[in-house]
């Protein structure tokens, strides 16, 4: 026995919920991100990439990579030299194979609670627009920061909860009400895109995030809002000597 945490029934019941929510919507993922987004995304994905400081990079993780976008901005700025796309929607991983077939990535269908990769191998571990998804954050990180080299990075880009303001309770608007009109009426999903608001209702707050990855071992250097706190850029760093405490 490992003593790795596992998931609850209740947790494993919700896992598999986003799992064929976002099998069932893979084919109009990236029209309706984009769409939605106005390209916007495409932008918050260069963003994140160009806070990671320069240095060699051999191998980096996708983490809930979807269609493959952010592993895609990455190898395009020669941020690392080759990645791996894991995500357990298999037919997001389809499409994200064929988008990435001329570069050096390889795509596995793999739970981001349960990393199938041995301790330390990855340079960097990214992830865009996926924690927030994640039904057990805490054994997500652990197993991050287990797969991380000591000094590689964490960089997360995603819609925080907790965010107020002006502009921000605009887009709150439009996150709840237009998104998920014309979500439903392209997608043909009565649920997918109702579900997006509630997930950044109930997500972290940046701050909250900051702790939970530091109470992990992963110190972060930067965090940095996007569209006045619409999204927020996270890089985060292993600290080599980190402990776990025991439970
Ligand atoms: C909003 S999409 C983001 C996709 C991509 N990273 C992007 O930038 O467009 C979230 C992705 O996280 C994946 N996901 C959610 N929970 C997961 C888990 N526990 N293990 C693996 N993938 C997960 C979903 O299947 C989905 O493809």
């Amino acid at each position: 026995m490992s003593g790795k945490p596992s998931l609850t029934h209740q947790q494993q019941s919700n896992n598999r919920f986003v799992r064929e929510m976002f099998t069932s919507i893979a084919g109009v993922y990236d029209l309706l991100n984009h769409l939605l987004s106005s390209g916007m995304d495409i932008l918050w994905r260069k963003k994140a990439v160009r806070m990671l400081p320069c240095r060699q990079r051999e191998l980096a993780l996708d983490l809930c990579g979807g269609t493959g976008d952010f592993a895609r901005t990455l190898l395009k700025k020669k941020k690392a030299n080759a990645a791996i796309v894991a995500d357990f929607a298999l037919p997001m991983l389809s499409i994200a194979k064929k988008k990435l077939s001329s570069q050096k990535v390889c795509c596995n269908g793999v739970d981001a609670h349960y990393l199938p990769y041995r301790d330390g191998c990855f340079d960097m571990v990214l992830s865009a627009f996926g924690m927030r998804n994640i039904t057990d954050l805490e054994i997500c990180i652990a197993d991050v920061r287990r797969v991380l080299k000591p000094g590689g990075e964490f960089l997360v880009l995603d819609f925080m909860g907790g965010q107020s303001g002006p502009v921000y309770h605009l887009f709150s608007m439009y996150f709840h009400y237009v998104l998920p009109a014309i979500g439903k009426l392209v997608s043909r999903d009565p649920i997918a895109y109702s579900y997006l608001p509630q997930s950044v209702k109930k997500f972290h707050s940046r701050d909250m995030f900051k702790e939970l990855l530091e109470s992990k071992g992963l110190q972060v250097k930067k965090q940095k809002d996007v569209l006045m706190g619409i999204a927020t850029i996270t890089l985060a760093v292993k600290i080599g000597s980190y402990v776990k405490e025991e439970d």
